[in-house]
């Protein structure tokens, strides 16, 4: 084979704690998974009972605006409003060398953090449309070790905005995968209603997915998911719409949330929320008691509905932060949404691996024979200690080949009387 990894422990681990199994990879697939694989290899991993998962997946991420924090000025106030305004003044001065240099940077981070799927919006109310081939260049750059999808996204409104429905349309023309929008940020209510509409139905016509910016409000009675839920139903595309944010279902009324989360199991709609990003910019006209923001997780997960964690933004217009790590983003969402249950907090991984996975209709995602061979080895033995220490990413392996390596994290103590080193795991006796 061409490379085993022996002594792997596989997540879901709370079920077969300390089992540890192989697994072989030939040919940039998963070739066999036993407790003890007799094949040899050209080259071994030794897990040592470390979590080997599939990799991370990023369900949500602007790639067009990552790492230009700074420019032209950093956003004083924190607020959504002026990071669209920045990103406003910066979008004129974009080039695309340096936009696909900072996207291959932010690709590099993301690589070393076992986050090898990126389902990424690009912005296309740009006449040049100059985002769009940089990430275009980008996708086929990364090719070969990631898998990154396209959104098209019209920032500034498909109605509000002139030129956007075509330009967006001019965005799918040149390959960006799945069909964007912003209904909240229209001029009205019913403006919002109407750019779902022509949205899943222009989807709908050429069989794409559908994954918009929907109701990142704090506004109880933006409701546009329900649109979102209806016209995926009235189409037929269940199981291919996703609404990202969602953040106004927070602060709705429970009675009407109660009927809305029905609507989303029928018409197969999956959520993604974005833990960072939602704690930090929503319930800013608040006083106190301050509103989180973010939406309702665990009520959808109740409900059947897919739900995944995104990490949105970093270093950009809209967040000073981050580094690409979903472990982050998957400990903000834990607490967020209070998901201390040891069940809540195994979902809280899931949110930022299987979840997404589904989301982006990734095929052969998962570590069983014929998956393909993408792996990330945790310095943790489980995921909830994953999630508690941000693990270390041992090694990442992409398309079979070992891409990444890291050390564990350690600390050398000089205590009279005490251990002389600590791995921050608890070992009892
Ligand atoms: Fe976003």
């Amino acid at each position: 084979m061409d490379l085993i990894i022996r002594r792997a422990v596989l997540p879901p681990s709370a079920a077969q704690p300390n089992v540890f199994v192989d697994i072989g990879i030939e040919g940039g697939r998963i070739a066999a998974v036993e407790p003890t694989l007799a094949a040899t290899a050209r080259e071994e991993i030794d897990a040592n009972g470390s979590l080997v998962t599939p990799p991370f997946v990023d369900a949500h991420f602007h790639m067009d605006a990552t790492l230009s924090y700074g420019l032209p000025r950093v956003n004083m106030s924190g607020t959504l409003l002026e990071g669209i305004a920045l990103w406003g003044e910066l979008k004129p001065h974009l080039t695309q060398e340096a936009l696909v240099a900072r996207a291959l940077q932010y690709c590099d981070w993301a690589v070393a953090r076992g986050l090898l799927a990126i389902r990424t919006h690009v912005d296309v109310c740009d006449e040049r449309l100059l985002a769009v081939e940089a990430l275009l260049e980008v996708k086929r750059r990364v090719a070969p070790y990631m898998d990154l999808q396209l959104v098209a996204f019209p920032q500034d409104g498909l109605l509000r905005s002139a030129d956007a429905f075509d330009n967006l349309k001019r965005a799918i023309a040149m390959g960006v995968d799945v069909v964007g929008g912003i209904p909240h940020f229209e001029r009205t209510m019913a403006d919002g209603a109407e750019s779902v509409r022509l949205l899943c139905e222009f989807a709908a016509g050429k069989g794409l997915r559908v994954d918009m910016h929907c109701d990142e409000s704090d506004d109880p009675m933006s409701r546009h998911i329900e649109t979102l839920a209806a016209q995926t139903h009235r189409l037929g595309m269940q199981g291919r719409v996703t609404g990202s944010h969602l953040t106004s279902m927070h602060s709705m009324d429970n009675y009407y949330v109660s009927k809305l989360l029905l609507l989303m199991r029928e018409a197969g709609v999956a959520a993604i929320a974005n833990p960072l990003i939602n704690i930090t910019l929503q319930g800013r006209s608040d006083t106190y008691p301050k509103r989180r923001g973010m939406t309702r997780v665990p009520e959808m997960m109740a409900a059947g509905i897919d739900v995944a964690f995104g990490h949105d933004c970093v270093m950009d217009p809209w967040y000073s932060l981050g580094s690409g790590d979903m472990l982050e983003v998957a400990h903000m969402g834990l607490h967020v949404a209070q998901m201390t249950g040891i069940d809540a907090m195994h979902a809280c991984f899931d949110a930022v691996t299987a979840n997404a996975a589904r989301i982006l209709g990734l095929e052969r995602y998962g570590i069983e024979p014929g998956c393909d061979a993408n792996l990330v080895v945790l310095d943790a033995r489980d995921a909830v200690e994953a999630i508690r220490l941000r693990a270390a990413r041992l090694a990442v392996v992409s398309r079979g080949k070992v891409v990444s390596r890291a050390p564990a994290a350690r600390a050398q103590l000089s205590l009279e009387g005490r251990p002389a080193e600590v791995d921050f795991k608890l070992h009892r006796g």
